[in-house]
């Protein structure tokens, strides 16, 4: 039997192992992915081992970690130093980002978008920045800090901190940050948020299950609008496949790990 975990503090909240099992259980594979909640990353190489695991997925805070313990690393978790999927195969843990190429999977039903902004500079930002260019859009990012905006301004995009900023047009809003996971805030001052959701098309809010403000302003707008579900599912989906070498087909994946999202 194969058995995988996610790590992460918090974990209790994630429907990871909803998502896994259903995908196991529905494509008649022996196996069981269970949650393990890890206050300290450093620790993440000997519970996964001590575990026994085949594979694991890493959400915050610990896709750094997850990263610094790979012997091989896909392209993407290169680019941005951070892995979210950790498969064992023939004594070697390779490492993947998943959360990049979900993503991009969960904005295939926009249509054509050309540009986007980035609100938030951190590891979902960067690998949402690097997809969208990596398919050449043009992407620019604001984020509240500036001490964050190294990482983009080295890898050539345009990037603002809050001070620096005046509203433009672009086809696509992305808001990254936790801004209006646990309280009801925006990701930026309401005005220049509602003045950039004037002048686009699109919204993408990476938090899911939950009406925050960031996509009420979008929807009061009239831009076609998702929240972070498909891209969950999307990860998960590759995830689930990369845990078996690639072998099974992402639509079967899919059908059984969608219905996690409405038990
Ligand atoms: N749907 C999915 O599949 C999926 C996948 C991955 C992540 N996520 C979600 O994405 C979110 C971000 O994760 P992450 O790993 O990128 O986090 P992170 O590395 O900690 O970065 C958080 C970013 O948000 C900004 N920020 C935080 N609170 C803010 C606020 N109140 N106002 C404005 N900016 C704020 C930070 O700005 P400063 O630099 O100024 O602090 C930083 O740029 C989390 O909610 C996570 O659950 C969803």
């Amino acid at each position: 039997m194969k058995l995988f975990s996610i790590f992460g503090n918090p974990v209790s909240h994630s429907i990871s192992p909803k998502m896994h099992n259903l995908a196991l259980n529905g494509l008649h594979v022996n196996g069981c992915y269970i949650k393990t909640f890890l206050e300290d990353g450093t620790q993440l190489i000997n519970k996964f081992n001590s575990l026994h695991l085949d594979g694991a997925n890493v959400t915050v805070p610990h896709k750094e970690f997850a990263y610094a313990l790979c012997d091989e690393l896909d392209e993407f978790a290169k680019k941005v130093g951070a892995v979210n999927t950790l498969v064992k195969k023939d004594g070697k843990i390779y490492g993947y980002n998943t959360d990049a190429p979900g993503f991009y999977k969960a904005i295939e039903s926009f249509g054509e978008v050309k540009t986007a902004l980035i609100l938030g500079a951190g590891g979902t930002a960067k690998a949402i920045a690097t997809i969208l260019k990596k398919n050449s859009l043009h992407v620019e990012v604001l984020n509240r800090s500036k001490s964050r905006l190294d990482y983009f301004l080295e890898n050539n995009f345009t990037a603002y901190s809050w001070d620096e900023f005046e509203p433009k047009a672009y086809d696509l809003i992305i808001n990254t940050t936790s801004a209006g996971l646990s309280d009801n805030s925006f990701p930026i001052d309401e005005k220049i948020l509602n003045t950039l959701m004037q002048k686009a098309k699109f919204a993408f809010e990476v938090i899911y299950n939950k009406p925050t403000p960031f996509l009420n302003l979008a929807k009061q707008n009239g831009l076609t609008c998702k929240d972070g579900a498909d891209m969950l599912l999307h990860q998960g989906v590759l995830a689930f496949n990369l845990f078996f070498d690639n072998k099974l087909n992402n639509e079967r994946i899919t059908e059984h790990m969608k219905e996690a999202f409405s038990l």
